[in-house]
């Protein structure tokens, strides 16, 4: 069975759009592993544009599963991932003017930064991941520099237009997670993953684990904005319980 890695930043993205206290990601960790997350997955970026450094800690006493830190290969964030010590950390590249991570982390070019990453996360008992390209030149890489797993960057399958580009870009995935597989790496997927692209990517041989979160997020909002409107309307005519002040 494929592992389910949740991905709940964008819950924060809402909670930083009025730097308030909700929505939760922590309360959104809990209810994705009550509907049956096999693990949750946060980036601490270097901005904190969504997960603040407070949820990273909170979900490193709550998270009851796997909780997967994603982060770029920053001194002070790497400091942060060898206190906390989340079950994984995927190094990922990060730039500030991007809207989400585009791209894999290229290893090669990257090469006097992330080894060293991965020695001292991997000293300290953390799983290490690469979130990567699906090239035979990054897999070789990932394998060489000690790394427990990789996680391929989907955009480009999940991006692709027309049954010919979406084929073409399933066929990269499936021969690197064969290479890697081989290299006896463990393979993750994600990015741009959602409820219509998600198969051809769970019938790869060798896949482990998808991390998925914009779609999930944004059904989440929509499936509940009913219910809290109902809600809204009772609040305005009944007395609503504030638990703290009855
Ligand atoms: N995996 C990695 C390494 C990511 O950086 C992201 C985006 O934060 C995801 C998975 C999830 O991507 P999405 O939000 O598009 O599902």
């Amino acid at each position: 069975m494929i592992r389910l890695g949740v991905n709940v930043d964008h819950v924060a993205t809402v909670r930083q759009a009025r730097r308030a206290k909700e929505p939760d990601p922590v309360a959104a960790a809990v209810l994705a592993t009550l509907g049956g997350a096999d693990g949750i997955t946060i980036h601490l970026r270097e901005d904190r544009r969504h997960i603040q450094d407070r949820d990273v800690y909170v979900m490193r006493e709550t998270v009851t599963t796997r909780l997967n830190l994603e982060m770029a290969t920053y001194e002070e964030i790497l400091l942060i991932a060898l206190k906390v010590k989340p079950d994984e950390a995927t190094l990922v590249p990060e730039k500030r003017q991007e809207l989400t991570t585009e791209g894999g982390l290229d290893v090669v070019a990257n090469e006097s930064a992330v080894r060293p990453a991965i020695d001292r996360l991997k000293a300290a008992g953390i799983h290490v991941s690469l979130f990567i390209d699906p090239t035979d030149t990054q897999v070789a890489a990932s394998a060489k520099f000690g790394a427990d797993a990789i996680e391929f960057q989907t955009a480009s399958y999940s991006e692709a237009i027309g049954a010919v580009a979406v084929e073409r870009e399933l066929e990269k995935l499936r021969t690197a997670t064969a290479q890697a597989v081989a290299l006896e790496l463990h393979v993750h997927m994600g990015h741009g993953l959602n409820y219509w692209n998600v198969q051809p990517i769970v019938r790869i041989p060798g896949v482990e684990e998808l991390n998925i979160g914009h779609s999930i997020v944004s059904r989440a909002v929509l499936v509940g904005m009913e219910r809290a409107v109902r809600e809204m309307k009772q609040a305005m005519t009944e007395h609503y319980p504030n638990p703290k002040r009855g």
